[in-house]
């Protein structure tokens, strides 16, 4: 099986467990937009009747040109159900779910959208599943204004962070909130609740791709299908 069949797969079984007035949130990235569509098509041929609330502004698109009720958390402040990809899952020694999120630049929003639902259900591929995290670089979103300080404190702490540049090398990468992104490539870390405070603790970061606890389930497609884990 491919990735993408991988994505494709795990985004179909996450639309399944959607059900009819439930208020859904929708991640982003390429295993979200997998989700989505597997959503999209189930609004399309069933009817289903869901409000949505969306992480950035491509997944508001994607979800209303499937005609999807995609509208904001102003309008929609508590969601039943939040279904997102990671770019690394880990399992905590107390056996809950520790993510690295942010690779898609929507991080801030996710964990927004994310705290906003009884329920974070997260849907990876096999690759995403780490023993421990930090492999990944860990995105970290900072007020453009304050760079050369949080550069300067996130490399005292080790975490060697790099300025996230656009693909055509045209400038840095704005997220959505219009802010700047640092991946901080920090090799193994060992104690991603430490790590997580450090960063917070820094003037000027908005918000850290580390999302401790917070998925309360781990879809995973591999070879033999979909594996549904709990923490
Ligand atoms: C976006 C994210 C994505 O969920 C993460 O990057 C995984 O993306 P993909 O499903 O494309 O592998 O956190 O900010």
């Amino acid at each position: 099986m491919t990735q993408d069949e991988a994505k494709a797969l795990v985004g179909k079984r996450a639309a399944e467990m959607v059900e009819s007035g439930m208020r859904v949130g929708l991640g982003t990235g390429s295993t979200s937009v997998a989700f989505i569509k597997a959503l999209g098509a189930r609004v399309q041929a069933e009817g289903l009747k869901i409000r949505c609330v969306a992480s950035s502004d491509s997944s508001t698109e994607l979800g209303r040109s499937l005609g999807m009720d995609v509208v904001t958390l102003e309008e929609l402040p508590e969601l039943d159900l939040y279904i997102d990809g990671a770019d690394e899952v880990a399992i905590s020694p107390n056996g809950e779910f520790y993510l690295i999120k942010g690779g898609g630049a929507a991080l801030l929003r996710e964990k927004i959208v994310a705290s906003a639902a009884e329920k974070f259900i997260c849907v990876v591929d096999q690759s995403k599943m780490v023993p421990k995290l930090g492999k990944f670089p860990l995105p970290v979103e900072i007020i453009k204004m304050a760079r050369p300080l949080v550069e300067r404190r996130l490399a005292d702490l080790g975490l060697n962070p790099v300025l996230r540049r656009k693909k055509d090398d045209s400038g840095p990468v704005l997220t959505d909130e219009q802010n700047y992104l640092l991946d901080c490539h920090c090799g193994v870390i060992e104690d991603p609740e430490e790590t997580a405070a450090e960063i917070r603790s820094i003037v000027g970061v908005v918000e850290h791709g580390l999302f401790l606890g917070m998925a309360s389930k781990v879809l995973i497609a591999g070879e033999n299908g979909v594996e549904e884990r709990e923490a």
